[in-house]
């Protein structure tokens, strides 16, 4: 049954958040389960950017409040509006979630820059890398970057409605730098979102993500098929061939990860969201550009500038842009 929450939720641990304006931007399934924890959270004023707001040419919008929907892994369904972000809300953000993917976020941020203050830290949630990469180099020193890396399952079978469809987690670190303290904003967000870690070492984390997604994502788009398929035997040797190629061009990076633990990883991930669909088959299934070039792609980049051979990483990057 669906449900309008009157009040937001009030138990002893949301109200020892501190009191924060976050602002989303990105109305995909992993965005949209933000907004909904971020909502529910009585010490967050959230606000969301839409495509239109953030073109450059688009100086303001009105406030308005947009309805969404959300349905929790339990069943229950929720109905509930979030407002907009304007140049005001946007200016006096704390913290901005870059929830678009990763062909997409490094723009949006370029393109909103200006609005924002100082002040305001910037946490990149996307698959893959090569985004802060892509960021101005006014950006990356005036803002605090940091990278949220996700494992909770969503689906969004309408723009307006997101299906919590598996408990996962979320990992936060700042982005390229060792750093022990949590963000001052992360307690909030840990009051807000399930699972929510800080990591110290989010560089080693990405490492390993990416690894896992360089398996599961090519893998799954290209055979039509389900997480939990590849874990059959037929497709061992192609999984050890990629594990290879990234455990060596991981290494050029300075980062220990072993091909064997690569490919365990892997498999252990691929079991147990068997039933999920991977980001990238889902893209390909929507006749969306998939994140291919900045997993797999990644890897070919940092091999070209290391001199390293990777075919089976290469050959999987141009059958994904094929499809
Ligand atoms: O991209 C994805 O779909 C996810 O990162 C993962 C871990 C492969 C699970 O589906």
């Amino acid at each position: 049954m669906s449900k309008t929450p009157e009040m937001k939720a009030s138990d002893p641990a949301t109200d020892k958040c501190k009191h924060l304006n976050i602002v989303v931007a990105g109305q995909g399934a992993i965005g949209s389960l933000w907004c909904w924890y971020l909502n529910q959270c009585s010490a967050v004023n959230l606000s969301l950017v839409t495509r239109a707001f953030s073109s450059p040419t688009c100086l303001a919008i009105p406030t308005l409040k947009k309805q969404l929907s959300f349905s929790h892994y339990n069943g229950q369904g929720y109905q509930y509006n979030c407002l907009l972000a304007d140049d005001e809300t946007l200016n006096n953000a704390d913290l901005l979630v870059v929830c678009l993917k990763s062909y997409d976020a490094a723009q949006l941020v370029n393109n909103i820059a200006s609005k924002l203050a100082p002040t305001t830290d910037i946490l990149l949630v996307h698959n893959g890398m090569g985004v802060y990469e892509a960021l101005s180099t006014g950006i990356k020193t005036t803002h605090n970057i940091y990278t949220c890396l996700t494992t909770h399952g969503a689906f969004r079978p309408t723009k307006s409605h997101v299906i919590h469809t598996g408990l996962g987690s979320f990992d936060m670190g700042r982005h390229a730098f060792v750093q022990n303290e949590p963000a001052p904003w992360f307690n909030a967000l840990k009051c807000a979102l399930s699972n929510a870690h800080w990591q110290t070492d989010i560089k080693t984390k990405q490492w390993q993500k990416l690894a896992i997604n360089c398996v599961i994502n090519p893998l799954t788009a290209l055979n039509n098929v389900c997480n939990g398929e590849i874990t059959q035997v037929q497709y061992l040797p192609q999984i050890s061939a990629i594990a290879k190629e990234v455990s060596e061009v991981a290494n050029s990076q300075g980062i220990t990860l072993e091909a064997n633990t690569i490919v365990e990883q892997a498999l252990a991930v691929a079991q147990a969201t068997a039933n999920n669909v991977s980001s990238t088959l889902a893209d390909v299934r929507a006749h969306r550009t998939t994140e291919i070039n900045a997993i797999n792609g990644y890897i070919c980049q940092l091999a070209i500038e290391a001199g390293i051979s990777v075919p089976s990483n290469s050959a999987l990057v141009e059958q994904v842009n094929a499809l």
